[in-house]
């Protein structure tokens, strides 16, 4: 899974984007299916699996810990999984490559099992705080050892028997009440886990999904999620959606070449993702979706995008953890509205796989936008006409930072380089091929 260094350039679209596609499967609903699939009992199957590093990796991890994870020839996965609290030992360190998700959710699996484990990461996650989970998972009764401020690579001791957690999540964050909701899986008695504000529910979904009992009582924006511990999990098949953050990509590429009418079909529309849309609904985009339907528990929809003319809108901070992946993109697209767009709150975007406020101002200010940082709130000026471009976008190891300024590029005067494109394998592959299409064009540089 070594990284293929490479540049990629983004010239302005000839003619608009068009056609129906289909973007890869749902990056956090894969982890935890292939989690899941490890925790229950019996051969689970999941069809439409993302296979970006970051999935991969915590397909590696569950294979280490014991469960019997293959890639069948029909392009299925099958997990033979070993049932809540039979995991064992990995015999070396499992290494999460760039994925915050894989990481963080697995120290919530590992905490609650009695073994011994060492994890670490490529050199985004090395610096990405961990201290998040560490703190809450060690009330279980694991022994966590970890780098100086809390990085990884850290070591965990399960404990014999794990006690079970009663956690308030200080910041609105789906690894870290995932985290905690997954170490009470192994553990007697109720998980109680209240979060501040509503975020992606996926876990909650998957848990009852392979038959755990989970209550939810909502408790002002945010809610409080209990959850029987010790339960059997019983394998259950997955369909994966198609991820809503990476057709923000998409989305975004046709908002911003004129004339463009893309079909994305298959997104997954859980509610607590979709801040994207409702963000660019108030900007006057011309966003319909068709085809509503349930798929494994979530709702998908096929998304028809048009080109149209766009204003600046103010981004309020309760919407940041709904659409919480999708600002860099927004701020792409803000970039070519008329107005100014102010998206307020963004302290968690700081964590990310880059701190995606400096990043993504730095990769509009490199192509001409206008941009300002005022505390943890990012303004984007627009008037409406294509920006001068030209720039080099520094993508820091950030995949998101990388599409979004290859997306930039579709629409600028001059073309749009990034100095590093293989990380947007861990999470979009085959996105240059995708996005060219649909009629952008990306190239080597
Ligand atoms: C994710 C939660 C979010 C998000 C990440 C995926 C998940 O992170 O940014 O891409 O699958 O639970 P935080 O929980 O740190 O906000």
């Amino acid at each position: 899974m070594d990284i293929v260094s490479h540049r990629l350039v983004s010239r302005r679209a000839t003619a608009p984007l068009a056609g129906r596609i289909a973007v890869p499967g749902d990056k956090s609903i894969s982890h935890r299916a292939l989690m899941f699939g490890a925790l229950a009992v019996g051969e689970t199957r999941i069809s439409g699996l993302l296979e970006g590093e970051d999935v991969l990796r915590t397909a590696a991890a569950m294979r280490a810990l014991g469960a019997e994870v293959a890639h069948e020839p029909d392009g299925t996965w099958r997990v033979a999984g070993r049932g809540v609290g039979g995991l064992v030992e990995p015999a070396d360190v499992l290494d999460m490559g760039n994925s915050g998700t894989a990481a963080r959710l697995l120290c919530g699996v590992l905490a609650s099992h009695h073994l011994f484990a060492v994890m670490t990461g490529d050199g985004s996650l090395r610096r990405r705080p961990m201290r998040r989970v560490i703190d809450p998972l060690s009330a279980c009764g694991a022994r966590f050892a970890a780098r100086e401020g809390g990085r990884l690579p850290l070591a965990v001791q399960g404990p014999k028997e794990a006690l079970p957690l009663e956690y308030r999540v200080p910041v609105p964050s789906a690894q870290v009440k995932s985290a905690a909701l997954l170490c009470g899986l192994n553990a007697p008695g109720i998980t109680r886990v209240e979060e501040p504000e509503a975020t992606r529910d996926h876990t909650e979904n998957m848990l009852r999904h392979f038959g755990a009992t989970v209550q939810v009582e909502e408790a002002g924006r945010g809610r409080i999620i209990s959850l029987q511990g010790q339960p059997e999990l019983r394998a259950a098949d997955v369909a994966v959606p198609g991820d809503p953050s990476s057709a923000a990509f998409l989305t975004a590429a046709a908002l911003l070449v004129p004339g463009s009418r893309l079909t994305i079909a298959g997104v997954g529309l859980n509610e607590l993702r979709c801040g994207l849309y409702a963000t660019l609904g108030e900007m006057g985009a011309d966003i319909v979706v068709e085809n509503r339907r349930m798929q494994g528990g979530e709702p998908v929809g096929d998304l028809v995008v048009s080109y149209g003319e766009l204003h600046g809108v103010d981004v309020p901070w309760e919407r940041a953890p709904i659409m919480i992946d999708e600002y860099p993109v927004l701020a792409v697209i803000a970039s070519h509205a008329v107005g100014t767009t102010r998206m307020r709150g963004l302290k968690e975007l700081r964590v990310k796989e880059s701190d995606r406020v400096n990043a993504t101002a730095a990769l509009l200010a490199v192509n001409g936008a206008r941009v300002e940082i005022e505390g943890d709130d990012l303004i984007v000026h627009g008037d409406g006409r294509a920006l001068p471009g030209g720039g080099l976008v520094e993508t820091d190891m950030d995949h998101r930072i990388a599409m979004a300024a290859l997306v930039l590029g579709a629409a600028t005067d001059q073309p749009v380089t990034v100095d590093e494109a293989a990380f947007i394998d861990t999470s979009f592959p085959g996105f240059a091929a995708l996005m060219n299409d649909a009629g952008a064009v990306l190239s080597p540089a």
